[in-house]
């Protein structure tokens, strides 16, 4: 056989042999079987010694283009399988869209966050500022300069879980009040509210907790009257309640208030026609209220006969159990899923709103 009959002769088997080949394994095997050191193109090439000069030259011309034509050859096959190889893969991995989708759970604003919020939101659009303060706090602020001194009866109405002779829970956020007057060093007027939670000695049952929330307003400055007490808890009432809401106030009792109200707003279920919310009298009790004390400003520092001011304080839970008729107080603590998605519903599904 002559070199020319040899190369023929490897070209057609080739041919045949990459017929066979199957995958990318057998096409590289394939590949060292001609172009690798002991490969068939390589062997071949070592015959050259033996030619004469021409012959030389026409058989290097041969074997190069042989070389290119197994490359060619393999190089295409190579191709064709990669592809097969990936439409196989993709095969393997198209997905069912017909399936049902894992279910995610959304989180959604607890109902107590959502009532702190919206007041927030409120006093916010007023011009108050929103302050915080200790929950564990000096005796000081939550009662002295609240005038309600050491032996004080009014330190029975606030059963207090106190941790030191000087140190207790705080049992009201007037607390964060007081700090903030006693802060103002310049003693310029005051527009805050101050929302956190509070303690009280009290055994847990269906209405009472040891443990809730209060939101607590404070205005200061040199001219302040009840009319502006009154305007601003009725906007509050209207926000909390509905628009229709009327309030009136009622003669009360706080140490660091004079005078002191307690605030009703009419019904806003029956409309004050009386039904079992307002316990048939028109009206529910929703917050307490006055003319800040002239002890509470003297001890923080503003002088009572150029300022004064008004408070408030209102019970988130309350207000939360009264609007959407929540029997148990517990029910905000325990978690349950069941209790707390109701409140996405009553929303309008929109209390998923980033804070
Ligand atoms: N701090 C009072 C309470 O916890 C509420 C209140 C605040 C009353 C401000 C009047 C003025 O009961």
């Amino acid at each position: 056989m002559n070199t020319n009959e040899k190369i023929e002769n490897l070209k057609n088997e080739l041919e045949v042999k990459l017929k066979n080949v199957t995958c990318m394994k057998e096409l590289t095997d394939l590949k060292v079987e001609y172009l690798g050191k002991k490969g068939y193109v390589t062997e071949l090439s070592s015959l050259m010694k033996d030619l004469s000069v021409e012959e030389k030259k026409a058989f290097g011309k041969s074997l190069n283009e042989l070389r290119n034509y197994v490359e060619e050859k393999i190089s295409f096959l190579k191709e064709k399988l990669e592809e097969a190889e990936l439409n196989m893969k993709l095969e393997r991995e198209s997905i069912d869209i017909t399936l049902p989708a894992t279910k995610l759970s959304v989180g959604i604003t607890h109902p107590l966050t959502k009532i702190i919020n919206d007041i927030e939101d409120l006093f916010i659009s007023m011009g108050y500022d929103v302050v915080e303060g200790p929950e564990v706090e000096n005796d000081l602020y939550n009662f002295e300069l609240l005038n309600v001194p050491v032996g004080h009866p009014a330190r029975d109405m606030q059963d207090s879980l106190f941790i030191n002779e000087e140190i207790l829970m705080r049992t009201q956020t007037s607390s964060v009040q007081v700090r903030t007057m006693l802060q103002n060093k310049e003693k310029s007027p005051i527009r805050i509210i101050c929302p956190g939670k509070v303690y009280r000695k009290d055994d847990d049952d269906a209405t009472h907790s040891h443990e809730f929330h209060q939101i607590e307003g404070l205005v200061v400055d040199k001219d302040v009257s009840m009319n502006h007490l009154k305007g601003t808890l009725e906007i509050l009432a209207k926000k909390m309640f509905g628009e229709n809401r009327e309030i009136r106030f009622r003669p009360s009792y706080f140490p660091f208030t004079e005078p002191s109200v307690e605030v009703d707003v009419s019904c806003f279920k029956c409309n004050g026609e009386g039904c079992n919310i307002c316990k048939g009298t028109g009206w529910i009790e929703v917050l307490g209220a006055g003319m800040v004390h002239p002890n509470v400003l003297k001890g923080c520092g503003y002088d009572p006969k150029k300022y004064m001011g008004y408070a408030f304080g209102v019970g988130v839970e309350r207000i939360a159990m009264l609007k959407y008729e929540i029997p148990d107080i517990r029910e905000f603590y325990t978690n349950d899923m069941r209790f707390l998605e109701q409140f996405n519903v009553i929303e309008g599904g929109d209390s998923n709103e980033s804070k």
